[in-house]
């Protein structure tokens, strides 16, 4: 299936997947030359150069795309995820000083060469799983030096591996000790920003909107300004309280709203009106056992809804498209087609590259999946495994 399309499917639209039996696609320099039948010969240039892959009775799609992970981070939580099987709140332990704070010591302490090497091994497993293309934020810094070094890892990556690498700037992840909320906005709009816009370090900016973190009006003052910068705008919305995360989403038309456990009616209405994806990360309600956002209404009331794994070291730790899969077809009840629309175009317009990536499109990336059974909807009906036999890039 082609996901044919150049810009986010709203609720209807997210069931059409376009699909051509003996189908073939033809990429050139690693843009998409030619996509349609078999039965035609398509004339090549130099047919020479070309390597031919012979996918018959395997479906073919468009590479997944990861659109919300923290995979640059130092360290590991496991004993906070027993203190939460065991009833502890995320928020009580980020409260006392653990949970992102803590990934926030480990992630300072760690070298450059050391924060790459485990990014290198978390891509390659994002590569089998079939993601073609990942965003990973930074944000377990807070302070400038750490924040660019996550930043300039992802960049050294994204020019090394084969998945490509889209880079936010999330040091509104959290409030480092010794400031006030307000400080902390101004040190990263006046010292920190203005450096990653100079590297070209990131091309969008995130904040964690939420009860304690950062409150809606200072998060609208920070994104406000990040905008005049030329960021894009991603924001970590309504995840464990309603805070009209979703509606200031909308209102600063932010490429995408991410999380929306808590979203409310109103919030779900502004987000449907607007070109702001809503992106859902089911295995982190999962991991936390929260209750799921309400993605088949979502999808009703018109909204483009993605899905992304948000692997982190925290309240989620995976990188599981299977699971993110599984658990949006059988907890947020999407259609196969709909979780597929969700990890391929609605993936790139939550990123901004629905007109480059996201489908199998003449003139876009040639990034494809061949899988390893008959049709798509193995990938949902096989739960939690593994469906792709070859991710092209
Ligand atoms: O998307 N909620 C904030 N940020 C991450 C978790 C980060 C962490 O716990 O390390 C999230 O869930
Ligand atoms: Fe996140």
């Amino acid at each position: 299936m082609t996901c044919s399309g150049l810009s986010a499917k709203h609720g209807q639209e997210m069931s059409e997947l376009h699909i051509i039996e003996n189908g073939q696609v033809v990429i050139t320099e690693g843009i998409i030359e030619f996509v349609g039948s078999s039965s035609e010969k398509y004339p090549v240039e130099h047919p020479e150069n070309y390597e031919i892959i012979d996918a018959t009775g395997k479906a073919v799609l468009p590479g997944f795309i990861d659109s919300h992970t923290h995979f640059i981070f130092g360290g590991y939580r496991e004993e906070e995820f027993s203190w939460r099987m065991k009833g502890d709140s995320y928020m009580s332990i980020m409260n006392r000083g653990g949970g992102i704070y803590s990934t926030v010591n480990a992630t300072r302490k760690a070298s450059f060469e050391e924060l790459k090497s485990a990014g290198k091994t978390r891509l390659d497993r994002m590569l089998a799983m079939g993601v073609t293309t990942v965003e990973g934020k930074s944000g377990y810094g807070l302070d400038s030096e750490t924040e660019l070094k996550q930043l300039r890892v992802m960049k050294e990556l994204d020019m090394e591996h084969p998945v490509s690498i889209v880079s936010t700037y999330m040091g509104a992840h959290a409030v480092p000790e010794g400031y006030s909320e307000e400080a902390y906005i101004d040190y990263m709009l006046r010292e920190v920003m203005p450096v990653i816009r100079r590297e070209n370090l990131a091309e969008c900016c995130d904040i964690f909107c939420e009860k304690g973190v950062f409150g809606t009006a200072e998060s609208k003052r920070f994104l406000l300004a990040a905008k005049n910068m030329g960021f894009k705008l991603k924001i970590h919305a309504d995840e464990i309280v309603n805070t009209g995360g979703a509606e200031l989403a909308a209102e600063l038309c932010a490429l995408s709203a991410d999380h929306l456990l808590q979203a409310s009616e109103k919030g779900i209405a502004a987000l449907s009106e607007s070109n702001t994806v809503a992106t859902l990360l089911p295995c982190t309600a999962f991991s936390l056992k929260e209750d799921y956002a309400k993605g088949r209404e979502m999808i009703d009331a018109g909204c483009a809804v993605a899905l992304a794994t948000d692997l982190n070291p925290g309240s989620c730790f995976t990188s599981s498209i299977p699971l993110t899969i599984a658990l949006a077809c059988i907890y947020m009840k999407l259609s196969p087609e709909e979780a597929i629309t969700a990890l391929t175009i609605n993936a790139a317009a939550a990123l901004g590259k629905a007109d480059s990536i996201g489908s199998i499109d003449v003139g876009k990336k040639g990034h494809l999946i061949i899988s390893s059974f008959s049709n798509y909807r193995f990938l949902t009906y096989h739960i939690g495994m593994n469906c792709v036999e070859r991710t092209i890039v």
